[in-house]
């Protein structure tokens, strides 16, 4: 048998790959399983962006590309921020990413020496913690509260910073509670990070599914923030794996050094499929589409609320509510997979993103349309009355 690295033990499998695992036995004997433990929207590329990639592979645009992307990207990203956002970022700050993974594996070798540690709310996005452990780093976790709707309270940073601490990293919209960092406290961060003498990253990932607060880029506060992106949600895209950050101008060196080093390239194919996702014509499908999710959401948080289910953050944005069952249950785990195991409704427990009161809470992905959320509520409803 062999010898796997220390560091492998440090890196906690999904919780919800348990449920993942039920979910998909439980539909191998024809069960009717609905799926909201899933953080991928149910749409595809638009057809556009699909035909982008097929032409780019008939042409034989399939080889490596420069290390930071295709400056015909490069470019459209830019122009994106520009129109959209209202915010000038230059395409050489731009890194092309296999992924927001890719892309937060970038920052944490490019900011994040071993021995250091980077602080994020509890709860967040599990695999955050894993790309540090990766470079022989930690995740500092600072627990949050729906009191302060699950943002750090800026006062915190100051007391967990200690003389290893290099950054802050946070993400808006968030995964899992669905919450938008304001204007206000972003800057209130990098005021704060900058005292202290680090860095901040922002993850918008979700970017664009915003339904409450402002859709905004932490860009557009300044050009000394990390942020993070990628083309799996908003595009819908997950499967082709793109994503990019945006870099402060004394670290593009650096981080084309690391691009070239870890990836040589993102998936060339992608590039040039992204290239026609931000076209207009597909933002506007785009928007559509957020239109659509956010009739989901409305239609779901009624739909707790009738259950008498609390939603314990403020669901702005991305495609999740955050739920407290710990009126029910003291195991949000356990609940989860009665859930599944009695009535095929598959949710994803607070222990996937945290600590810190994990086991209270529960995470709704409203990735289906609103009929089967309708059956998810009422087969909900049922198992609560089964409980009782
Ligand atoms: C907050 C957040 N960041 C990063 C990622 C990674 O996304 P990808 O690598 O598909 O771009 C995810 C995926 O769910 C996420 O929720």
């Amino acid at each position: 048998m062999g010898k796997l690295a220390k560091r492998v033990e440090e890196i906690a499998p999904f919780h919800v790959m348990a449920i993942l695992d039920k979910a998909k036995m439980l539909q191998a004997k024809g069960r009717d399983v609905i799926h909201l433990e899933v953080g991928e929207p149910d749409f595809v590329a638009e057809s556009s962006v699909a035909e982008a990639g097929i032409d780019a592979i008939q042409k034989h645009n399939t080889g490596y590309t420069s290390a930071t992307g295709l400056p015909e990207l490069k470019r459209a990203i830019a122009l994106h921020y520009q129109t959209k956002y209202k915010t000038t970022v230059a395409p050489e700050r731009i890194v092309v990413t296999p992924g927001a993974s890719g892309a937060l594996i970038l920052l944490s070798s490019l900011m994040v020496d071993s021995g250091n540690n980077v602080l994020m709310p509890d709860p967040c996005y599990p695999c955050n913690r894993h790309f540090l452990v990766q470079v022989g780093a930690e995740a500092k976790l600072i627990k949050t509260d729906s009191e302060t709707q699950f943002a750090i309270d800026l006062d915190d940073v100051e007391t967990h910073w200690d003389d290893k601490t290099t950054g802050l990293w946070l993400a808006s919209p968030s995964n899992p509670t669905g919450a938008v960092l304001d204007r206000s406290y972003l800057e209130g961060a990098l005021e704060k990070v900058e005292e202290l003498g680090g860095h901040l990253m922002v993850d918008e990932i979700y970017q664009g599914l915003v339904y409450e607060g402002e859709d905004m880029t932490a860009l557009s506060i300044s050009e000394d923030i990390f942020v993070i992106n990628s083309f799996s949600k908003y595009f819908a895209m997950t499967g082709w794996r793109l994503g990019w950050i945006v870099v402060p101008e004394w670290a593009i060196e650096g981080a084309t050094k690391l691009a070239q080093n870890l990836f040589i390239s993102a998936p060339t194919v992608s590039q040039y499929a992204a290239i026609q996702a931000l076209q207009p014509a597909v933002l506007e499908e785009c928007e559509k589409r957020r239109q659509t999710l956010d009739k989901r959401r409305l239609f779901l948080l009624a739909g707790l609320a009738r259950l008498g289910l609390p939603v314990v953050a403020p669901a702005q944005g991305a495609f999740y509510v955050f739920v407290d069952v710990s009126h029910i249950t003291d195991n949000a785990m356990s609940w989860c997979l009665g859930l599944l195991e009695e009535y095929y409704v598959a949710l994803t427990p607070g222990d996937d993103f945290g600590f810190h009161n994990a086991q209270k809470y529960v995470r709704f992905a409203y990735t289906c349309d609103e009929d089967r959320l309708a059956e998810a509520l009422f087969r909900i409803e049922q198992y609560m009355n089964r409980e009782k």
